[in-house]
């Protein structure tokens, strides 16, 4: 088996008050597709957060593709959409293009010129937005800058990508097409997702891993066939809003 891509050993965290998680093991593997689910509050984003460095727990070990993610360096292989697509300014004049080159600021292995241009046209094809290529971003529809902001992860060519509830605010069409563009990423790429999401049924639809997150805890079920909807919904205290779709 593989080094996972993520690997959380008996981590806990308090922001100060009360533990917001006890004791958490996960264990993301390559080509996984993880759906964490939980109430509002249960520390989703913060246990997110933890799997990236961002956030230090107070016990337990992170690691990054087998590295202590404090020592972890190689960067280039992730990429992450916080919540609320990391709050962009949409009066700021730049244009779709522009907003997914700027995917790769910082990596360290930068491109420029054509290459540069290349990588772009990829991401934008890939997400199937190249029409909107010189448009502004704060034109576009939820939905669209969605696909922008996934276009922006994928620039760099991540072998994982974190997204914290990738579709809130979006159209139920255009959440849909963004998640079976997802699962066809995971399964013809062999992308590694790890999404936080409130769409039950698509997290039973397409990941093959669920974490419910509640109570500082985090029970994984691997196999996402066996339990139902209702199953979960029951164990997170609500109930599904969209039937599965396949
Ligand atoms: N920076 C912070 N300082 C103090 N408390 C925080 C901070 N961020 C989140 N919290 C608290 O930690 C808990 C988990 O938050 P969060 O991880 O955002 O949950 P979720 O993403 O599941 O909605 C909540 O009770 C929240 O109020
Ligand atoms: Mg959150």
């Amino acid at each position: 088996m593989d080094t996972p891509v993520v690997e959380l050993k008996d981590v806990s965290f308090s922001y100060g008050g009360p533990k917001v998680l006890e004791k958490v093991n996960i264990k993301v593997e390559k080509g996984d597709f993880f759906a964490l689910i939980g109430p509002n509050g249960a520390a989703k984003t913060t246990l997110m957060k933890i799997m990236l460095g961002l956030v230090v727990p107070d016990e337990g070990e992170v690691k990054l593709f087998g590295k202590n993610v404090k020592s972890f360096r190689q960067w280039h292989k992730i990429a992450y959409v916080p919540q609320h697509g990391g709050q962009i300014n949409l009066s700021f004049p730049a244009t779709v293009r522009e907003v997914v080159a700027s995917g790769l600021f910082g990596k360290n292995r930068p491109l420029k010129g054509k290459s540069l241009e290349e990588a772009v046209k990829k991401a934008l094809a890939t997400v199937g937005i190249e029409h909107l290529a010189a448009r502004l971003i704060g034109e576009l529809s939820g939905g669209q800058r969605q696909k922008v902001l996934l276009a922006r992860c994928l620039v760099g060519n991540p072998e994982v990508v974190f997204l914290d509830e990738p579709t809130s605010g979006v159209d139920a069409e255009s959440q849909q097409e963004f998640y079976d563009l997802l699962d066809r990423l995971n399964k013809e790429r062999g992308l590694t997702v790890v999404m936080i999401t409130h769409d039950i049924g698509t997290a039973c639809g397409i990941a093959n891993k669920i974490g419910c997150v509640k109570g500082g805890k985090v029970d994984i079920h691997e196999n996402t066939k066996d339990i139902t909807e209702d199953h979960i919904a029951e164990i997170m205290g609500y109930s599904i809003k969209k039937q599965r779709t396949k």
